[in-house]
């Protein structure tokens, strides 16, 4: 193990981490930030996407080229408010809604390289990020378990708590996912090396 520390809103921390480490088997993008607002401030817009989504973004493409090496795994901490808007963080849910979107374009796009890309698609879990926010949550231990789970059952969406679990059947069979792999196909495969 190689302990390192980053923000991941920054480039140059990013790129260092990336340079102390010789091998990767799973990136866990899981750093977030939820700020209750109205939409009103374009700031705290900007501080969402800079977090949640160019957060993961460009760590999966630093350390992407550890992962092809390895034939890792990407797994993506997203929300099921990226499938619906929970309006009273309408901000964090459109940054989440962006990263599920970059989520499959970086499976596709990462297929060819032996590297799968998960989405965790989480409920409500019992942390700092929604404390006070008083409904029923999952512990964090469960909800690492199912994640682990779902990634040994190889799912490209993980529901690992019971809130999420309620609809990952429609999620698995419904026609987003559908639309999904038919788009993925238009990504060509990569040109097969002579033998
Ligand atoms: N809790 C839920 O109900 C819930 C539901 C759906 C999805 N999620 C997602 O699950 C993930 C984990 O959230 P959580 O519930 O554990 O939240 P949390 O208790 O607020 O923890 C968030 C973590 O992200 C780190 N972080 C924030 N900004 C960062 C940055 N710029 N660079 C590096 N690390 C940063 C924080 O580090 P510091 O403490 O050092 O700031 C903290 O360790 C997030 O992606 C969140 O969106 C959570």
């Amino acid at each position: 193990m190689t302990p390192v520390t980053l923000d991941v809103t920054s480039a140059s921390q990013i790129q260092r981490a990336a340079a102390e480490i010789d091998a990767l088997d799973i990136l866990i993008n899981n750093a977030g930030i939820a700020i209750y607002d109205d939409l009103s401030s374009f700031e705290v817009i900007e501080q969402h996407f800079a977090v949640n989504f160019f957060g993961p973004l460009n760590m999966s493409r630093a350390f992407l080229p550890l992962l092809t090496r390895s034939k890792g795994a990407i797994v993506n901490n997203l929300s099921l408010v990226a499938l619906a808007a929970l309006p009273i963080i309408p901000a964090y849910s459109i940054s989440k809604a962006a990263a599920l979107n970059m989520t499959q374009s970086l499976r596709a796009i990462s297929a060819g390289q032996g590297v799968m890309v998960h989405a965790v698609m989480l409920g409500p879990i019992d942390t700092d990020m929604n404390r006070g926010f008083e409904i029923p949550k999952a512990p964090p231990e469960s909800a690492a378990a199912g994640i682990f789970d779902g990634m040994e059952r190889g799912e490209e969406e993980i529901f690992p708590d019971p809130v999420s679990q309620s609809i990952a059947e429609a999620w698995h069979t419904g026609a987003a996912k559908g639309l999904e792999r038919q788009f993925a196909g238009f990504v060509k495969a990569p040109a097969k090396t002579p033998v």
